[in-house]
């Protein structure tokens, strides 16, 4: 298939692009590089060993993509453009309810006029909140607590609703747990902007020596070491479940919705310990304050994945470590960035 990868440039997309490419796809990346580097690219390209086109266009600009698909023959879509930092989301949620919906239905109504009616959406777990007791599994009620998870639970109902109106398309929403690690060449990982949101790559961090410490937020939480436990998925398993997904998608019709994740629970702690091991270096800590809106414990039931898309994650723990540890190594203050420009240590 030819493949539009929205968000094609960002930290899970690069490696989506790789698994499709590695599979014999063809893949167009379309990207405002709002939250990526263009040097990512080509560092793709270099991993696959084949070229591919991109767009420096923004999904908002309904022109601009409609242009994508007049140039380009997309067979399918997978949509992995959003912004996606939850405290933000909070803070400025008209940005994340513009960019994200008004994006969203822009890529749906350029699919329509073109006619390309295969799609594979990045939803999130966030989107069960807190109502139910995991494992979660697809049918449990959905409450997403903040913007941003509310905007991927709108653009689920959205897709559904186009789904049920009209026979042509195939749409899949992938719930995605915790992305974490790297592609095995080092090559591309997370390369966050300014200091992480998220555990791991902070701890990549605090282990390369660009930060002096992790703060753990809560060592009272319900869970055998009173750290919050987190479903931690290899990106390039889950980038390998995408594929999977489109080729579902594309054998079939209507709307449906499968969890990414391992089904395995790791807490704070255990991450902490496990990337020490593999990285050989102290990752010294300080417990801090829960932070706001945190569960306790989330983590997925995988057996819908593994039972009609035949994918299930096979890359444990200390391979996301591992990996993680292997991209920071080499881009120890992110892609394209000197060792001399540091400046930030906190
Ligand atoms: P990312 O920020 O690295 O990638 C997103 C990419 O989309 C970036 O390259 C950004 O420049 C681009 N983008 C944003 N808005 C755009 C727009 N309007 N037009 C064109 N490009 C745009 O994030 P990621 O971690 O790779 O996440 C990819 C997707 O997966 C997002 O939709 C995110 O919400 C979802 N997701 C991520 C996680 C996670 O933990 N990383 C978990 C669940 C779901
Ligand atoms: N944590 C720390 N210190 C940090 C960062 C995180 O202790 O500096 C803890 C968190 O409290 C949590 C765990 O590490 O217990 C994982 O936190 P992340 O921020 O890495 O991941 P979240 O589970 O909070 O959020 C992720 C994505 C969201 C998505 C959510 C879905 O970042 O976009 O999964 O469950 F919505």
């Amino acid at each position: 298939m030819r493949v539009l990868l929205t968000g094609g440039a960002g930290y899970i997309g690069a490696h989506v692009a790789v698994a499709l490419l590695a599979r014999g796809h063809d893949v167009v990346i379309l990207d405002n590089f709002s939250n990526s580097k263009r040097a990512v690219l080509e560092r793709i390209e270099r991993i696959a060993g084949r070229a591919m086109p991109s767009y420096a266009v923004d999904l908002v600009d309904l022109s601009a993509t409609a242009d994508v698909f007049e140039r380009e023959a997309i067979d399918g879509v997978v949509h992995l453009a959003g912004l996606k930092a939850v405290g933000e989301s909070v803070e400025q949620p008209f940005r994340y309810y513009r960019n994200n919906l008004i994006g969203t239905l822009h890529l749906l109504e350029a699919m329509q006029r073109f006619g390309v009616s295969v799609l594979v959406f990045s939803s999130s777990a966030t989107v069960y909140g807190d109502v139910s007791a995991p494992p979660f599994t697809e049918t449990m009620p959905t409450a997403p607590t903040n913007p941003y998870g509310r905007t991927k639970r709108m653009i689920e109902q959205m897709l559904e609703d186009i789904a049920e109106s009209r026979a042509d398309v195939s749409f899949i929403a992938l719930r995605y747990f915790n992305p974490v690690g790297a592609h095995e060449s080092g090559l591309i990982g997370e390369d966050p902007a300014g200091a992480p949101n998220n555990l791991m790559p902070y701890v990549a961090q605090v282990a390369v020596g660009r930060r002096e410490r992790l703060y753990i937020f809560g060592d009272d939480y319900p869970t055998p070491d009173g750290t919050g436990v987190r479903d931690y998925i290899h990106v390039m398993d889950l980038a390998e479940g995408h594929v999977r997904a489109l080729e579902f998608a594309a054998e079939r019709r209507g709307y449906d919705v499968f969890n990414l994740g391992t089904g395995r629970g790791a807490s704070v702690l255990e991450v902490v310990r496990t990337f020490e091991a593999v990285s050989g270096r102290e990752i010294p800590y300080v417990f801090a304050p829960r932070r706001p809106g945190d569960v306790a414990v989330s983590y997925a039931d995988p057996s819908k994945a593994e039972r009609l898309l035949g994918w299930r994650a096979t890359r444990d723990l200390a391979a996301m470590c591992r990996d993680a540890w292997r991209f920071q190594v080499r881009h120890p203050y992110g892609i394209d960035v000197g060792t001399a420009a540091k400046g930030e240590r906190s």
